[in-house]
């Protein structure tokens, strides 16, 4: 555990929470898996593509969503409607993932998975201030596995920010306000998890 969380905020209003530590032999196999296949970044490019867009630095692997078969040009915005996700082809390339999304699950005691996206902020970019909203970041709780960075990178709410080494999860509430800050050498990959309909006795840690 070598995160280092920091506010100026009260506990109460704290908009991300510890939740663990993932092996690094297990991180360092997942990381192995994604180098081999390069050609997984940037199939979909829905979050990153527009110039406005607060990931427009970003790069993306959408590992489990809506079914692609399930996109009408004509009417983008209903693919992020209500929907059963599941996994898609190339999650065959990055089974360790899969092994990750499934370890964090079953120790939350989450019972329904939603989306899984591994992303990337290249040295020296950011994704900029922005909420997340609609129906799939409304319903969803949402943790984030850092896979591969450094303490010189922050994931930052207004007055808090979180300083992760490989393998540490937390979660964080993306309907406030947040942005991600990489002012290092190094590449940032996040592997974000989306759960709900949690059983009561779930565990809350997953290490
Ligand atoms: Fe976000």
């Amino acid at each position: 555990m070598n995160h280092v969380h920091t506010s100026t905020e009260p506990v109460v209003n704290l908009h991300m929470r510890d939740i663990g530590t993932i092996n690094y032999p297990i991180i360092a196999r997942a990381l192995q898996e994604l180098d081999n296949h390069p050609e997984l970044w940037n199939e979909y490019k829905w979050r990153t593509n527009n110039p406005q867009s607060p990931h427009r630095e970003a790069e993306d692997i959408w590992v489990r969503y809506n079914p692609v078969c399930n996109f009408n040009p004509a009417e983008p915005s209903k693919f992020n409607e209500e929907h059963v996700a599941e996994w898609y082809p190339g999650v065959d390339k990055i089974p360790t993932i899969k092994e990750i999304v499934e370890q964090v699950t079953d120790t939350l005691g989450a019972t329904t998975l939603g989306a899984v996206l591994i992303t990337k902020v290249p040295a020296g970019k950011q994704i900029y201030w922005h909420k997340d909203a609609g129906w799939h970041a409304r319903v969803h709780r949402k943790f984030l596995v850092l896979l591969r960075g450094n303490l010189e990178q922050s994931f930052e709410f207004e007055n808090e920010q979180m300083f992760a080494e490989p393998g540490d999860c937390f979660e964080f509430e993306n309907e406030y306000p947040h942005r991600v800050i990489n002012g290092s050498q190094q590449e940032r990959i996040s592997l974000i998890i989306c759960l709900r309909d949690f059983k009561k006795n779930g565990t809350h840690n997953v290490n």
